[in-house]
């Protein structure tokens, strides 16, 4: 093989394209995906992936809890193929409580669309999700969404990504018809109109008709006009897309839709397939690089238990950075040195679940029976490799858990243990309060329903659990953990991983303590600052 001639792996690599999309509940991210399975074909009517009402539950919501409070928590991976491209669509949960969990699987991706309701503009949580996108340097496409609906208007909507996320929004196409009269979309590239018509439910695919300017001009008259004279606006103030800027997550493109009447989804498929990068070499825990092609590299990003509920078994969801992975195969874990074979590999997407033989950069595989992989190991043949371990979202709510019938102690602690390697909710212990009764740390209150349902249904252990009264947690060392531990409103426990937590009744005991302390002895829990592609 000549050196210009690319080689499998690497020719695999760069056809796929991994990414998730973010967004505040309710934007219709469910919606969304589910129009994308529909236009690659992946499906044939809209609804057979997951969504509200009579479609709820078709696939991904498989706990009782999150069918009973309509919520999804546990999340999958879609893989859709497109003429020649592989897209890698990773789910996240919903709900702002597990958002430690959607930034875990941000921390997989490639690059992340994000999906605002053209009636809300920014909300919280696309905020929130947002910084960790721009934390790791993920490029961002925007898709402003429920166009088909009143809302703000289009140049208010850009405005605001600017001005709140200090990052260059750069058209890629721009609405015909105002927020709830939605009639296509004006490509820049062209100067033509892609005019949608509605299918009965949404469906089916939208009808496109590609119409030049001057058709378009009679058809859809001062409509017509005002979306030429505001991408002229934008235009000429140099909101043009730019790759590169787009890459270093400096600008974001941006695309409109209403995913409900499946309008702008074949237009944001193009992009994910024309725009979002595919994988790039992964950065170690070193900061040194493993080129996509060298031997095979994975990390664990999610580990699920349950998904089946005929067998309870127990899932880690790996994203392959480098190399291919052949089912079978055994790998070295990288924290323990110990082998892990391969037998059971399977692509997951809700009850949906398929053997893998094999899988390239940027494919997440899920290992079935995986007992001994937490959320963050790396897996790897040849050279050792080790990424990063993932960074913890800073707790805000803490609660001591006991078991209920201390008879039932045993099964009590390996549910604790699994749901703590599982990241479901961050496990602190000390001397103190002993090993009967940990103290559960949540970004969420609904992480420690999570962990109760779990606790009782899943492990036969019913727990009890006693809200405490602190709010705010920070890293502490050594040294400062006497000088904090047992003064009035603080007190130091021990996360698995090691970190010494130290938690506070509020920020005012915080700042008192930690004037007592030297520099450094006390900081934020979360780094977001985690390498991942170079
Ligand atoms: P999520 O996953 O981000 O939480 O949102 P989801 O897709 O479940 O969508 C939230 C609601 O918004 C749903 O309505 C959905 O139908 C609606 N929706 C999503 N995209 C669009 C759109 O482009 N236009 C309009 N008009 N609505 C949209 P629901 O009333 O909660 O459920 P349903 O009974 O309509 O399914």
């Amino acid at each position: 093989m000549s050196p210009t001639t690319p080689t499998t792996v690497e020719s695999e690599a760069a056809r796929r394209r991994t990414f998730a999309v973010i967004s505040h509940p309710d934007a219709g991210k469910s919606t969304l995906t589910e129009a994308l399975a529909l236009h690659a074909r992946a499906i044939a009517e809209a609804g057979a992936v997951h969504g509200k009402g009579s479609r709820r539950g078709v696939v991904s919501d498989w706990l009782d809890m999150e069918q009973a409070r309509g919520i999804s928590i546990t999340s999958a991976v879609l893989q859709l193929t497109v003429d020649d491209v592989v897209l890698n669509l990773l789910d996240t949960p919903g709900h702002a409580d597990f958002s430690e969990d959607t930034y875990r699987v941000l921390s997989a991706v490639d690059c992340a669309v994000m999906l605002l309701d053209a009636a809300k503009g920014l909300e919280p949580q696309t905020l929130k999700l947002f910084e960790a996108c721009r934390a790791r340097r993920t490029p961002v496409i925007t898709v402003i969404n429920k166009w088909d609906r009143p809302g703000q208007e289009p140049l208010g909507l850009l405005d605001e990504i600017e001005q709140r996320l200090g990052i260059v929004p750069t058209p890629l196409n721009w609405p015909v018809g105002i927020a709830g009269d939605f009639r296509g979309v004006l490509d820049p590239a062209t100067g033509a109109m892609t005019q949608f018509t509605r299918t009965p439910g949404g469906a089916t695919l939208a009808g496109r008709e590609k119409i030049p300017p001057d058709e378009a001009a009679r058809r859809h008259g001062p409509d017509w006009r005002t979306a030429v004279e505001e991408l002229e606006l934008l235009t000429s103030s140099g909101q043009v897309h730019d790759q590169d800027s787009f890459l270093d997550a400096l600008a974001t493109p941006v695309l409109f839709t209403a995913a409900v009447l499946n309008f702008g989804v074949a237009e944001l498929l193009d992009a994910v397939r024309s725009l979002a990068p595919p994988p790039r070499p992964w950065l170690d825990v070193d900061g040194l690089e493993r080129p996509v092609d060298g031997p095979f590299s994975g990390f664990v990003f999610k580990v699920q238990t349950g998904m089946d509920p005929a067998h309870r078994d127990r899932v880690a969801f790996m994203r392959v950075c480098s190399g291919r992975f052949e089912r079978g195969v055994v790998l070295t874990h990288a924290g323990t040195g110990r082998l892990f074979p391969t037998k059971y590999a399977q692509s997951v997407f809700g009850r949906e679940r398929e053997t893998i033989d094999e899988a390239h950069p940027g494919d997440v595989v899920g290992l079935v029976n995986a007992q001994a992989l937490s959320v963050g190991d790396t897996l790897h043949e040849g050279a050792t490799v080790r990424y990063p371990p993932l960074p913890r979202f800073a707790p805000e709510h803490f609660a001591v858990v006991r078991p209920r019938d201390t008879g039932r102690s045993k099964q009590f602690r390996r549910g604790i243990d699994l749901l703590d390697q599982e990241g479901v909710v961050q496990v602190l212990v000390s001397d103190r309060r002993g090993a009967q009764a940990p103290v559960l740390a949540a970004v969420g209150p609904m992480q420690f329903e999570v962990a109760a349902h779990r606790l009782e249904h899943e492990f036969g252990a019913p727990a009890v659990l006693e809200s405490l009264d602190y709010e705010v947690a920070r890293r502490t060392t050594p040294t400062a953990t006497p000088v904090v531990d047992g003064k009035h409103g603080a007190e130091v426990l021990r996360r698995t991983d090691g970190t010494l937590v130290a938690l506070f009744t509020n920020k005012w005991r915080l700042s008192t303590i930690e004037s007592q302390l030297p520099d450094g002895s006390l900081l934020p829990m979360f780094r977001a600052d985690r390498p991942g592609p170079s």
